[in-house]
């Protein structure tokens, strides 16, 4: 076999005369008659090569049986294109190759698209057939990013004395909250391990052991439904420290945030990162991730809508409700058919039962509202509107009325969409900010009774620790989540490190004694022994190489993903198993017209 002496994205026009080889995939084929031009292509690049009869008849012959993605090696000199035939796209653009030898390699059947029309082909072909997805550039450009992202955290947390260690993957259900894989055990009947949705107890428990600096770059299994920034399989860059405060773990992966940024990109993030607390961002933005690429901040109107002649205003707020609303600049290039149809629609996805609009218009000189509501507004409560947001001539202002909930989630992702729309940011650019002081619990109306708003072992702030008594519902929790863009890349926290506030942590979430023990139990018995203060946090790496390489489909960073409905194109799974495996686990399938507990009635 002809061995290689240079990849395809390497020669340059300073190597012309030089004899070289070269391997790869036939990336396109022109048979000009006289001459045939390949463009061959391996993971680094395109080289054109040129099969001439004249010099080499025996290889032109060959070279003519020749077909897309069939494997080939070549040997031959490098030399300068002709003039007009150089293409300044390609790094290899100036030169060519001569070949002498040709070695065919391996054949190929006909692709079902072409590598570089792939992104014409529709989702699924592509991952059926993953293997030639995967040999786009785009696609090496992003497997190539998220194995340099994972080699920059190893040797930045290597450098700073952690320590990589791996947790068990068949293990005991975790706190994450989402829904647990489960794997039957064979050799205990009946008996379930759960996939891990994090490693969260066995790094706190690591600092027990006196770790005091770990890190996992692990997978994490949640069996949630998939979205487009979500995979119920996906990977964590999961970091827990001893002997630290809040501001120790933000400066750690602030510093890791910066160094991930500055090698792949060459953006420099400016550091100390902001930070915003959590009523600040959902007042301002109405959720707690903020893109702050972009102002046009929600503000409260409640107080000028309730003194309003618009009944839709009056009686939301009448009923405890509230009026919400944000100012998009130039927004005036929004028809009343695209507010009263599209972004209507658009608010009504998320629950808002209608929004109220009007126009900022310049005449005379002074600023008026027009159209939509406007008619409601007395001239006084016009310009008190217009003061709040700051409005300009053709501006579009917007309102939802509703409880606080509803209006946060409808003009949330309205901000986003019309930030987008309307082009307010440029698409390079990366805000970052960490989100402090979350609440400690929310409250769940469904079941009376509290959730963690981050995990149940997450520490309260030190001055709100008397109110796990009193006042749960205003404790500020250690927690602290780092979004860039809209996006939450990681999260994590301080936690409790003694079992007494641990213990009424879980009074409040309603987990009783006896189900603590057992879901826990392990892990509580573990804090007994001298845990330290410790805390953590946990990267996404998915969603950090989505932003690293621009794109907003999960799918396109994971080499073998899953779809919508968790399921491998390219292997089918999940599949079907024997009913000698079902026996050995001692389990029995459920089918449609027999329910298991019907089947067992059945059988009495
Ligand atoms: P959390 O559940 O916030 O925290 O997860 C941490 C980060 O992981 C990413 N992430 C996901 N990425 C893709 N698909 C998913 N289904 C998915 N779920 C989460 C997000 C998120 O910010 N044990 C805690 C961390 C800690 O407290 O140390 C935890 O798992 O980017
Ligand atoms: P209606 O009275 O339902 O015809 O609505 C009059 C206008 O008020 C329309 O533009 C609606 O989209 C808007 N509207 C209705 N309900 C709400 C609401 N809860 N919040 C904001 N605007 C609303």
């Amino acid at each position: 076999m002809l061995k290689r002496t240079h990849n395809c994205g390497q020669l340059r026009i300073e190597d012309s005369g030089l004899k070289v080889i070269l391997a790869g995939w036939v990336n396109s084929y022109r048979d000009h008659g006289n001459l045939v031009f390949i463009d061959l292509r391996d993971r680094e690049g395109l080289t054109q090569i040129v099969f001439n009869p004249d010099t080499n008849p025996e290889m032109h012959k060959l070279a003519r049986t020749i077909r897309c993605e069939w494997v080939i090696a070549i040997e031959g000199i490098a030399q300068p294109r002709s003039e007009g035939m150089e293409n300044p796209k390609l790094s290899t653009g100036k030169i060519e190759v001569s070949v002498d030898k040709l070695e065919i390699l391996n054949i190929s059947k006909t692709p079902p698209f072409e590598v570089d029309n792939a992104d014409k082909t529709g989702e699924e072909l592509r991952l059926a057939y993953r293997y030639i997805d995967l040999r786009r550039p785009v696609m090496q450009h992003k497997l190539r990013t998220r194995h340099k992202v994972t080699k920059i955290t190893r040797d930045y947390f290597d450098n700073l004395g952690f320590w990589e260690i791996e947790t068990p993957m068949l293990g005991k259900s975790t706190p994450e909250g989402a829904r647990d894989f489960l794997v039957p055990s064979r050799l205990v009947p009946n008996t379930f391990y759960a996939l891990p949705q994090s490693p969260q107890l066995f790094k706190q428990i690591l600092m027990v052991s006196d770790v005091e600096k770990y890190f996992q770059i692990v997978r994490c299994f949640r069996d949630e439904d998939p979205r487009a920034d979500r995979q119920a399989e996906f990977t964590q860059i999961d970091v827990e420290m001893s002997f630290v405060d809040t501001d120790d773990i933000i400066s750690v992966h602030e510093n890791l945030a910066a160094k991930i940024w500055k090698e792949i990109l060459g953006v420099d993030v400016k550091l100390p990162m902001r930070r915003m607390t959590y009523n600040e961002s959902m007042s301002d933005y109405g959720i707690d991730r903020p893109d702050l690429r972009f102002d046009m901040k929600l503000k409260d109107i409640t107080d000028i809508a309730k003194e309003t002649s618009f009944k839709v205003f009056t009686s939301t707020i009448e009923n405890g409700g509230i009026v919400k609303g944000l100012c998009a600049p130039g927004g005036d290039k929004y028809s009343r058919s695209d507010i009263e149809k599209v972004l209507t629609k658009f608010v009504a996805d998320y629950g808002a039962k209608g929004l109220a609009w009007a126009k900022v218009k310049s005449e005379d000189g002074n600023l008026t509202l027009q159209g939509g509501s406007a008619k409601f507004f007395s001239q006084e409560q016009a310009k008190q509107l217009l003061e709040r947001f700051d409005a300009k001539a053709d501006d579009l202002l917007l309102f939802v009325a509703d409880n606080e909930a509803i209006v946060n989630k409808s003009l949330a992702p309205l901000r986003c969409k019309l930030g987008r729309e309307l082009k307010l940011y440029d698409d390079d650019s990366f805000e970052f900010v960490w989100v402090v002081d979350f609440p400690l619990f929310e409250w769940n109306e469904d079941e009376k009774r509290f959730d963690s708003l981050h995990h149940p072992f997450t520490a309260p702030v030190d001055d709100d620790l008397e109110k796990l008594e009193t006042d749960p519902g205003h404790i500020r929790s250690k927690a602290y989540d780092i979004v860039v863009n809209g996006s939450e890349i990681g999260g994590g926290s301080i936690r409790i490190h003694n079992m007494k506030t641990q213990q009424k942590v879980f009074d409040l979430l309603n987990i009783t004694r006896e189900q603590a023990e057992d879901r826990f139990g392990f892990f509580l018995k573990a804090l007994e022994y001298g845990a330290p203060p410790h805390g953590g946090i946990a990267f996404g790496l998915d969603r950090l190489v989505m932003l690293l390489t621009g794109t907003e489909n999960i799918r396109d960073v994971i080499a073998f993903p899953k779809t919508q409905r968790g399921q491998c194109l390219l292997t089918e799974a999940p599949s079907g198993v024997d009913l000698k495996q079902l026996n050995e686990l001692n389990l029995r399938v459920q089918t449609h017209s027999h329910k298991i507990d019907e089947i067992a009635s059945e059988e009495q």
